[in-house]
């Protein structure tokens, strides 16, 4: 054993590199090491013998590792090489990408916060919805045009009870969803992604976003609506924004509106984005048809609400100058990167 201390400083005098010194410890520690052999050894001893060969092996293994990690750190130490090693902190640094919302996503976010701030909850449904919810319960009638292969995609299965199933074409779907759940009176704003089967151009796609608004109590009106959409658009453009209603026509809303808003980008001027008229189309809206309500199991003429549904890429597409819907799902790293 004693010869142990002497043959390892021989063998580290050879040690050039950090390999060499990993064969000397697997020499000397090893598990086929002599040391090693002799402490197995330990548990067949008799108490006495083991009381006096313990503390000596444990010696000889502290004194070996001590060696090794003496020669291990004298062979970093020369080893490093300046040139090679060194952190140069002259030189220019290495940016790492960082990645961030799409932004859909942040517009998305920005219209919650506003909406949060005023005191509604955001509610959720499934994009892949039945023709109940997307249709029947809105009041559409069974024939009406909107139902058509034209305007929706369709599924080929139904699903277990039998239903057809579509990929919703507005967020209006979650409307009766929400109610069925929910006593009045709340505030809710509901954003999510739409389908339509229609051509894609410049300002129109198949696939887009909504936020949908449902507002129901006592004593709702068409005033209550306009005070919101004008504090809440005032908010997202960050300037004074006036708000236009035209009559219009939904199943779901009596009366209903379309609803435009002064154009953000030229102030009402009149500029190419809207079309020199200084007015912009966002969206349709209206007081909840009571015929909804009923739908959805509440009590005839007992509360009143509106809803509107507006386009998130719309919106989004004036706030930051964008000129092509289609852009948004493109997948160019140029255009996502600018956000
Ligand atoms: N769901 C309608 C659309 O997509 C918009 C709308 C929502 C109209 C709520 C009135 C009330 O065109």
């Amino acid at each position: 054993m004693e010869n142990i201390a002497k043959n390892i400083e021989k063998d580290l005098d050879e040690v050039r590199s950090l390999e060499d010194l990993e064969r000397v410890r697997i020499t000397y520690l090893g598990r086929k090491s002599f040391l090693s052999e002799n402490l197995r050894l330990l548990g067949k001893m008799t108490p006495e013998e083991r009381k006096e060969q313990g503390p000596k092996l444990q010696a000889i293994k502290e004194h070996i590792t001590r060696t090794l990690d003496e020669k291990k750190y004298a062979l970093e130490q020369t080893s490093f090489d300046w040139k090679k090693d060194a952190l140069d902190i002259s030189l220019p640094g290495k940016k790492s990408p960082i990645g961030h919302f799409h932004p859909i996503t942040q517009t998305i976010r920005e219209i919650e916060d506003i909406f949060i701030s005023m005191g509604f909850d955001i509610a959720d449904g499934p994009e892949i919805e039945n023709e109940f919810y997307n249709f029947d319960a809105l009041n559409f009638p069974k024939n009406h045009p909107a139902r058509d292969m034209q305007d929706a995609y369709w599924l080929s299965e139904k699903n277990e009870k039998g239903e057809k199933l579509l990929p919703r074409t507005h967020t209006s779907s979650v409307q009766v969803r929400y109610m069925q759940e929910n006593t009045p009176p709340f505030r809710i704003i509901i954003p999510g992604k739409i389908f339509r089967h229609e051509p894609t151009d410049a300002s129109h796609e198949h696939t887009f976003h909504q936020f949908e608004a449902l507002v129901v109590g006592d004593d709702v009106n068409v005033a209550h609506f306009k005070y919101i959409a004008q504090e809440f658009f005032s908010s997202f453009f960050d300037t004074a924004i006036e708000i236009r209603l035209r009559p219009s026509f939904f199943p779901f809303t009596e009366p209903s509106f379309e609803f435009d808003i002064s154009c953000a980008v030229c102030e009402g001027k009149g500029c190419s984005v809207c079309k020199r008229t200084g007015w912009i189309e966002v969206g349709g809206a209206g007081m909840v048809n009571q015929e909804v309500f009923v739908l959805a199991g509440y009590k005839e003429n007992f509360y009143r609400g509106f809803a509107w549904g507006f386009g998130v890429e719309r919106l989004a597409m004036m706030k930051y100058k964008i000129d092509d819907i289609r852009l948004f799902h493109s997948g160019d790293l140029r255009f996502i990167r600018q956000f």
